[in-house]
Protein backbone atom coordinates (compact mmCIF):
# COMPACT_ATOMS: atom_id res chain seq x y z
CA UNK A 1 0.00 0.00 0.00
CA UNK A 2 1.41 3.76 -0.86
CA UNK A 3 2.29 5.95 1.97
CA UNK A 4 -0.55 8.31 3.08
CA UNK A 5 0.38 11.66 3.60
CA UNK A 6 -0.23 12.90 7.05
CA UNK A 7 -2.52 16.02 7.12
CA UNK A 8 0.32 17.56 9.93
CA UNK A 9 3.01 17.47 7.80
CA UNK A 10 0.94 20.10 5.30
CA UNK A 11 0.54 23.93 5.76
CA UNK A 12 -3.18 24.01 4.05
CA UNK A 13 -6.09 21.46 3.46
CA UNK A 14 -5.67 21.58 -0.06
CA UNK A 15 -1.92 20.98 -0.14
CA UNK A 16 -2.36 17.53 1.89
CA UNK A 17 -5.90 16.66 -0.52
CA UNK A 18 -3.65 16.79 -3.32
CA UNK A 19 -1.24 14.49 -2.16
CA UNK A 20 -3.53 12.07 -1.77
CA UNK A 21 -2.32 9.38 -4.08
CA UNK A 22 -5.31 8.28 -6.63
CA UNK A 23 -5.69 5.67 -8.62
CA UNK A 24 -3.07 3.57 -7.66
CA UNK A 25 -4.80 0.03 -8.44
CA UNK A 26 -4.47 -1.84 -11.70
CA UNK A 27 -6.66 -3.84 -12.33
CA UNK A 28 -7.90 -7.26 -15.16
CA UNK A 29 -7.47 -7.33 -18.45
CA UNK A 30 -10.67 -6.12 -19.85
CA UNK A 31 -12.82 -8.44 -22.02
CA UNK A 32 -16.03 -6.96 -22.55
CA UNK A 33 -19.02 -9.71 -22.89
CA UNK A 34 -22.20 -9.61 -25.42
CA UNK A 35 -24.59 -7.37 -22.64
CA UNK A 36 -23.63 -4.89 -20.16
CA UNK A 37 -25.04 -6.95 -17.53
CA UNK A 38 -22.77 -9.83 -18.29
CA UNK A 39 -19.80 -7.15 -18.02
CA UNK A 40 -20.69 -6.14 -15.06
CA UNK A 41 -21.39 -9.55 -13.02
CA UNK A 42 -17.87 -10.72 -14.68
CA UNK A 43 -16.29 -7.45 -12.92
CA UNK A 44 -18.30 -7.82 -9.94
CA UNK A 45 -17.31 -11.28 -9.66
CA UNK A 46 -13.46 -9.72 -10.12
CA UNK A 47 -13.84 -7.52 -7.50
CA UNK A 48 -15.43 -9.99 -4.79
CA UNK A 49 -12.51 -12.10 -5.92
CA UNK A 50 -9.97 -9.30 -5.29
CA UNK A 51 -11.56 -8.64 -1.58
CA UNK A 52 -13.04 -5.71 -2.32
CA UNK A 53 -15.25 -5.08 0.71
CA UNK A 54 -19.66 -4.43 -0.18
CA UNK A 55 -18.42 -4.78 -3.62
CA UNK A 56 -22.25 -4.28 -4.50
CA UNK A 57 -22.75 -1.51 -3.15
CA UNK A 58 -23.41 1.61 -5.47
CA UNK A 59 -24.38 4.93 -5.48
CA UNK A 60 -27.76 5.77 -6.15
CA UNK A 61 -28.74 9.62 -8.24
CA UNK A 62 -32.36 10.72 -8.60
CA UNK A 63 -33.17 14.08 -9.29
CA UNK A 64 -36.04 16.16 -6.62
CA UNK A 65 -39.23 17.87 -8.24
CA UNK A 66 -36.93 21.07 -8.45
CA UNK A 67 -34.70 19.48 -10.51
CA UNK A 68 -32.20 19.20 -7.78
CA UNK A 69 -29.48 16.15 -7.72
CA UNK A 70 -29.69 13.74 -4.54
CA UNK A 71 -27.44 11.13 -4.26
CA UNK A 72 -26.79 8.13 -1.93
CA UNK A 73 -25.37 4.65 -1.47
CA UNK A 74 -27.23 1.39 -1.55
CA UNK A 75 -26.92 -2.22 -1.99
CA UNK A 76 -27.41 -3.70 -5.79
CA UNK A 77 -29.45 -6.57 -5.41
CA UNK A 78 -29.85 -8.24 -8.40
CA UNK A 79 -29.04 -8.03 -12.21
CA UNK A 80 -31.30 -9.54 -14.63
CA UNK A 81 -31.59 -9.16 -18.52
CA UNK A 82 -34.16 -5.67 -17.60
CA UNK A 83 -31.07 -4.34 -14.89
CA UNK A 84 -29.89 -3.90 -12.37
CA UNK A 85 -32.31 -3.72 -9.26
CA UNK A 86 -32.06 -2.16 -5.66
CA UNK A 87 -34.91 -1.96 -2.74
CA UNK A 88 -35.92 0.93 0.06
CA UNK A 89 -38.94 2.48 1.13
CA UNK A 90 -41.66 4.17 -1.17
CA UNK A 91 -42.18 6.70 1.07
CA UNK A 92 -38.34 7.51 2.08
CA UNK A 93 -37.15 11.01 0.02
CA UNK A 94 -35.47 8.75 -3.20
CA UNK A 95 -38.87 6.92 -3.47
CA UNK A 96 -41.12 10.00 -3.20
CA UNK A 97 -37.76 11.29 -6.02
CA UNK A 98 -38.20 8.33 -7.83
CA UNK A 99 -42.29 8.24 -8.46
CA UNK A 100 -41.96 11.73 -9.61
CA UNK A 101 -39.19 11.44 -11.67
CA UNK A 102 -38.68 7.19 -12.55
CA UNK A 103 -34.95 8.29 -13.69
CA UNK A 104 -32.13 7.40 -12.33
CA UNK A 105 -27.97 6.90 -12.57
CA UNK A 106 -25.94 4.10 -10.46
CA UNK A 107 -22.82 4.48 -9.97
CA UNK A 108 -19.63 1.36 -8.89
CA UNK A 109 -16.34 2.51 -7.83
CA UNK A 110 -13.97 -0.48 -7.05
CA UNK A 111 -11.04 1.75 -5.82
CA UNK A 112 -8.82 -1.48 -5.30
CA UNK A 113 -8.98 -2.39 -9.29
CA UNK A 114 -9.56 1.07 -10.84
CA UNK A 115 -12.75 0.58 -11.99
CA UNK A 116 -16.11 2.33 -12.60
CA UNK A 117 -19.51 1.62 -13.92
CA UNK A 118 -21.95 3.78 -14.71
CA UNK A 119 -25.64 2.89 -15.51
CA UNK A 120 -28.52 5.05 -16.42
CA UNK A 121 -32.04 4.34 -17.22
CA UNK A 122 -35.52 4.74 -16.42
CA UNK A 123 -36.52 3.38 -13.46
CA UNK A 124 -39.40 0.45 -12.76
CA UNK A 125 -41.22 -0.62 -9.43
CA UNK A 126 -40.66 -4.28 -9.24
CA UNK A 127 -43.90 -6.41 -9.30
CA UNK A 128 -45.60 -7.42 -5.65
CA UNK A 129 -43.80 -10.11 -5.23
CA UNK A 130 -40.45 -9.65 -6.07
CA UNK A 131 -40.64 -6.61 -3.44
CA UNK A 132 -42.40 -8.71 -0.74
CA UNK A 133 -39.62 -11.43 -1.36
CA UNK A 134 -36.69 -8.68 -1.18
CA UNK A 135 -38.43 -7.59 1.93
CA UNK A 136 -38.32 -11.47 3.58
CA UNK A 137 -34.38 -12.24 2.61
CA UNK A 138 -34.09 -9.17 4.98
CA UNK A 139 -32.64 -9.86 8.67
CA UNK A 140 -35.93 -9.27 11.28
CA UNK A 141 -34.03 -6.41 12.76
CA UNK A 142 -34.01 -4.77 9.32
CA UNK A 143 -37.72 -5.67 8.53
CA UNK A 144 -38.16 -3.90 11.81
CA UNK A 145 -36.55 -0.97 11.21
CA UNK A 146 -37.90 -0.86 7.11
CA UNK A 147 -41.54 -0.73 8.66
CA UNK A 148 -41.34 1.99 11.06
CA UNK A 149 -41.23 4.36 7.74
CA UNK A 150 -40.17 8.04 8.57
CA UNK A 151 -36.42 7.47 6.94
CA UNK A 152 -34.74 10.73 6.87
CA UNK A 153 -37.18 12.67 8.61
CA UNK A 154 -35.83 14.28 11.71
CA UNK A 155 -35.22 12.52 14.55
CA UNK A 156 -36.85 14.43 17.40
CA UNK A 157 -37.56 11.32 20.20
CA UNK A 158 -35.12 8.52 20.15
CA UNK A 159 -36.76 6.83 22.67
CA UNK A 160 -40.21 6.74 20.46
CA UNK A 161 -38.28 5.65 17.26
CA UNK A 162 -36.89 2.58 19.66
CA UNK A 163 -40.71 1.80 21.13
CA UNK A 164 -41.57 1.74 17.40
CA UNK A 165 -38.31 -0.65 16.29
CA UNK A 166 -39.54 -3.06 19.62
CA UNK A 167 -43.11 -2.77 18.50
CA UNK A 168 -43.01 -3.78 14.92
CA UNK A 169 -40.37 -6.60 16.28
CA UNK A 170 -43.33 -8.10 18.50
CA UNK A 171 -45.43 -8.05 15.59
CA UNK A 172 -43.20 -9.68 12.99
CA UNK A 173 -42.24 -12.27 15.87
CA UNK A 174 -46.07 -13.06 15.84
CA UNK A 175 -46.23 -12.97 12.24
CA UNK A 176 -42.80 -13.59 10.54
CA UNK A 177 -44.87 -13.20 7.04
CA UNK A 178 -45.75 -9.64 7.84
CA UNK A 179 -44.55 -7.51 4.49
CA UNK A 180 -44.17 -3.89 4.71
CA UNK A 181 -46.65 -2.32 1.44
CA UNK A 182 -44.49 0.41 0.98
CA UNK A 183 -41.32 -2.09 1.02
CA UNK A 184 -40.06 -1.61 -3.01
CA UNK A 185 -37.93 -3.47 -5.23
CA UNK A 186 -36.83 -1.19 -8.06
CA UNK A 187 -35.05 -1.59 -11.30
CA UNK A 188 -32.77 0.49 -13.34
CA UNK A 189 -33.71 -0.37 -17.06
CA UNK A 190 -30.59 0.67 -18.32
CA UNK A 191 -30.43 2.90 -21.53
CA UNK A 192 -26.51 3.01 -21.24
CA UNK A 193 -23.72 1.48 -19.35
CA UNK A 194 -20.64 2.80 -19.01
CA UNK A 195 -17.17 0.68 -18.08
CA UNK A 196 -14.21 2.85 -16.70
CA UNK A 197 -11.27 1.27 -16.43
CA UNK A 198 -7.87 3.37 -15.32
CA UNK A 199 -4.62 3.42 -16.66
CA UNK A 200 -1.23 4.52 -14.89
CA UNK A 201 -0.54 6.01 -17.79
CA UNK A 202 -4.18 8.32 -17.70
CA UNK A 203 -5.13 5.99 -20.69
CA UNK A 204 -8.31 5.50 -19.16
CA UNK A 205 -10.64 2.51 -21.20
CA UNK A 206 -13.89 3.70 -21.33
CA UNK A 207 -16.56 1.24 -22.96
CA UNK A 208 -20.25 2.51 -23.21
CA UNK A 209 -23.14 0.19 -24.02
CA UNK A 210 -25.96 2.01 -25.87
CA UNK A 211 -29.12 0.37 -25.86
CA UNK A 212 -30.58 0.62 -29.72
CA UNK A 213 -34.04 -0.79 -29.52
CA UNK A 214 -33.52 -4.39 -28.74
CA UNK A 215 -29.61 -4.54 -28.90
CA UNK A 216 -26.49 -2.80 -27.82
CA UNK A 217 -24.28 -0.72 -29.42
CA UNK A 218 -20.88 -0.27 -28.24
CA UNK A 219 -18.30 2.08 -28.74
CA UNK A 220 -15.33 3.52 -27.07
CA UNK A 221 -14.72 6.86 -25.44
CA UNK A 222 -12.24 9.50 -25.25
CA UNK A 223 -10.79 9.15 -21.48
C1 LIG B 1 -23.21 0.77 2.12
C2 LIG B 1 -24.61 1.29 2.28
C3 LIG B 1 -25.67 0.50 1.85
C4 LIG B 1 -26.98 0.97 1.96
N1 LIG B 1 -27.99 0.22 1.46
C5 LIG B 1 -29.25 0.73 1.40
C6 LIG B 1 -30.27 0.02 0.70
O1 LIG B 1 -30.07 -1.06 0.12
N2 LIG B 1 -31.52 0.60 0.67
C7 LIG B 1 -31.78 1.80 1.28
O2 LIG B 1 -32.93 2.26 1.21
N3 LIG B 1 -30.82 2.50 1.92
C8 LIG B 1 -29.55 2.01 1.99
N4 LIG B 1 -28.55 2.71 2.62
C9 LIG B 1 -28.90 4.00 3.28
C10 LIG B 1 -28.99 5.13 2.21
O3 LIG B 1 -27.68 5.56 1.87
C11 LIG B 1 -29.80 6.34 2.68
O4 LIG B 1 -29.28 6.84 3.91
C12 LIG B 1 -31.29 6.02 2.91
O5 LIG B 1 -31.78 5.12 1.94
C13 LIG B 1 -32.12 7.30 2.86
O6 LIG B 1 -31.95 7.90 1.59
P1 LIG B 1 -33.01 8.98 1.02
O7 LIG B 1 -33.22 9.99 2.10
O8 LIG B 1 -32.32 9.56 -0.17
O9 LIG B 1 -34.25 8.22 0.65
C14 LIG B 1 -27.23 2.25 2.55
C15 LIG B 1 -26.16 3.03 3.00
C16 LIG B 1 -24.87 2.56 2.86
C17 LIG B 1 -23.73 3.44 3.31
Amino acid sequence: MSEIARRSEFPDTRGWIRALPTLTASAPPFAPAATPQETFLRWLTEAAEAGVAEPHAATLSTVDPSGTPDARMLLIKDVTDDGWWFSGDDRSPKGRQLDATPAAALTVYWRELGRQVRVRGPVLAGPAEVCARDFRERSVFARAVASTGHQSEVLTDSAEYDDLVRERLTALEHDPDLVSPHWTAWCVAAEAVEFWQADPGRRHLRYRYRRAGDRWVTEELHP
